[in-house]
């Protein structure tokens, strides 16, 4: 992979990355697209990398199949796929390792305290590997999308950051490869997100700018609609990831929510426009 990545380069072609965890779907498809508007060789990885699972979460049992991502990811036009196995990826144990501080202790990271370390040292490493001009990822993942801008703006990464739409199913919820552990009726509950977040655009764009307020309203409706358990539903600046509680003079802000269905947890976010802007 590497050998190719250098002979693109040479070539003086442009290497668009799409890093996944595999088990895809439409949204990850959606990142090719975006990959393939702005690079002429399309990599994919397809990896569950271990370091961003702690003990106890669902490494053993995320989702894999990877004979029908090939023909996906091929079928929308990538080029190549990197699927390293653990040993090709560590082959020796890694003592190194890239980290984003405060970011990756908030939201997520409160409840998964090592997860964003693991993801951005294994990102660093797919650079590394894949060479990429531009690497797409997806706004679901926002937190970790913010987290690997920062990685690269403050380590000079020479690489594109892309950050491509939610893609959502009919009723609204995000897609995502965990959706499949839910259960019929969880399924049915968890649109409950997607209205939530609506809720909260609704709210602030007619002019309610504190934040408490609109966080109270989410929580009813989740809450009188679902059985799910909710770990946080926050507001953050989008510029730099501080938690606020007023909607200020931001143009924009970030709502974050996540909720557990039976063992499955769902995380959803929405970009809510302030009254005017
Ligand atoms: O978002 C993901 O699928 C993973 O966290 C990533 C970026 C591929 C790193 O393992």
């Amino acid at each position: 992979m590497q050998r190719l990545a250098d002979e693109a380069r040479l070539a003086g072609r442009r290497i668009g990355l799409v890093p996944t965890m595999g088990y895809l779907h439409e949204g990850h498809l959606s990142l090719i697209d975006e990959a393939k508007k702005r690079a002429d060789v399309i990599v994919m990885s397809i990896y569950v990398n271990p370091t961003q699972f702690a003990a106890g979460e669902d490494l053993a049992t995320y989702p894999r199949d990877l004979a029908r991502d090939e023909k996906l990811a091929q079928g929308r036009g990538v080029d190549y796929i990197f699927a390293p196995s653990d040993k090709m990826m560590y082959p020796e144990k890694q003592l190194a390792f890239v980290e984003v501080e405060r970011v990756s202790r908030l939201l997520e990271g409160e409840f998964r305290p090592t997860h964003f370390k693991g993801v951005t040292s294994v990102v660093a490493k797919l650079f590394n590997i894949m060479k990429p001009h531009v690497a797409v990822f997806g706004q679901k993942d926002a937190q970790q999308a913010f987290i690997i801008g920062k990685m690269v703006r403050d380590l000079n990464f020479d690489v594109e950051i892309v950050v491509a739409p939610i893609a959502r199913e009919k009723d609204g919820l995000a897609m995502s490869s965990r959706n499949v552990y839910l259960s019929e009726k969880d399924r049915r509950e968890a649109t409950v997100l997607y209205r939530s977040l609506n809720l909260a655009g609704s709210l602030v764009g007619k002019g309610e700018i504190e934040l408490v307020r609109v966080r109270s309203e989410m929580l009813k409706l989740i809450t009188a609609e679902s059985e799910g358990k909710i770990d946080y539903i926050s507001f953050v600046d989008p510029e730099n990831f501080e938690r606020i509680e007023e909607v200020g003079s931001l143009p924009r802000v970030l709502a974050l929510l996540a909720v557990r269905f039976g063992k499955t947890r769902l995380i959803d976010n929405m970009y809510l426009n302030a009254h005017g802007s």
